[in-house]
């Protein structure tokens, strides 16, 4: 049995990485496409996501940039439709957009928060498997990861919104998981804690990072490549026994 992805695992197959521009997404299009893997980068950011394509395409990967918003169900339906006209055949997808919402307490949040995380977070991720699986069932299989949260896992304060829609995105992993495990799609997600990303950046300060350090087992914020190889390595051919799981990287946060 193979228990490593080896370095063309993903030669003649295309993988969809939403918010694939920045961040988590963005090292996991570097290795896939290094794996051999077309990519298509779906994200908002339009000045980003055609300079990360292009970054790719310099490195002699098959890249394009797809303007997607999540939230906008045909945008995911055109973001498939969109890699399997470039690329011939959807083999896997990362399903990593989100969006965090306010940092308040529970009755503080607004409806308007709610609605935007909700739209994103999580029903961004339903209107991607819908599609993604249609394609993968008429191309005999595929592989699909959810980039969830630890906030999916157990409950954070001042980010219901936010806690609510990973704890959905783990609710849709293991249920598609068990529609499509007899039907050659293997459907799995990833549970980061706190990350030194753009993401975290713009929601943190330099003190608060230092506290998320603290609180973190591992001492430290996870980088994005340490998701990124777990994503890698859930779409490959090494993990083909692996359904329904949703696995935490976090240096050790949940198991607290
Ligand atoms: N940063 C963390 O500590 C952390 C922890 C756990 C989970 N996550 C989750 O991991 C995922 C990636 O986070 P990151 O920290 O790498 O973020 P990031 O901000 O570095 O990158 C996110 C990317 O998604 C794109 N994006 C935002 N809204 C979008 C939309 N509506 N449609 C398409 N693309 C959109 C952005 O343009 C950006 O390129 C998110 O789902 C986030 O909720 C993050």
């Amino acid at each position: 049995m193979n228990t490593r992805v080896s370095d063309d695992e993903f030669a003649g197959q295309a993988v969809l990485v939403t918010g694939g521009a920045s961040g988590m997404g963005w090292a996991a299009c570097e290795r896939f496409a290094a794996r051999g893997a077309a990519i298509l980068i779906a994200d908002t950011d339009t000045v980003s996501g055609p300079a990360r394509a292009a970054d790719l395409q310099a490195r002699g990967a098959r890249a394009a940039y797809f303007e997607c918003d999540v939230g906008d169900p045909a945008a995911c339906e055109g973001a498939v439709a969109e890699t399997l006209r470039r690329f011939g055949r959807l083999g896997a997808a990362f399903n990593n957009a989100g969006f965090p919402g306010d940092m308040r307490a529970f009755h503080e949040q607004s409806r308007d928060s709610w609605d935007r995380v909700i739209a994103i977070t999580l029903s961004g991720v339903f209107h991607c498997m819908r599609a993604e699986i249609a394609a993968m069932l008429a191309s005999g299989g595929g592989a699909i990861v959810n980039n969830a949260s630890v906030a999916g896992m157990v409950g954070f304060p001042t980010i219901a919104p936010y806690s609510a829609a990973k704890h959905g995105v783990i609710g849709l992993t293991q249920t598609a998981a068990l529609e499509y495990a007899g039907r050659g799609i293997r459907i799995n997600a990833i549970c980061p804690g706190y990350m030194d990303t753009p993401m975290t950046h713009a929601a943190t300060t330099p003190d608060v990072r230092r506290a998320l350090a603290a609180a973190t087992p591992a001492g430290r914020l996870g980088q994005p490549g340490e998701v990124a190889e777990l994503a890698v390595w859930l779409c490959s051919s090494a993990a083909t026994f692996v359904h329904g799981a949703f696995i935490p990287v976090d240096g050790g946060v949940v198991a607290g």
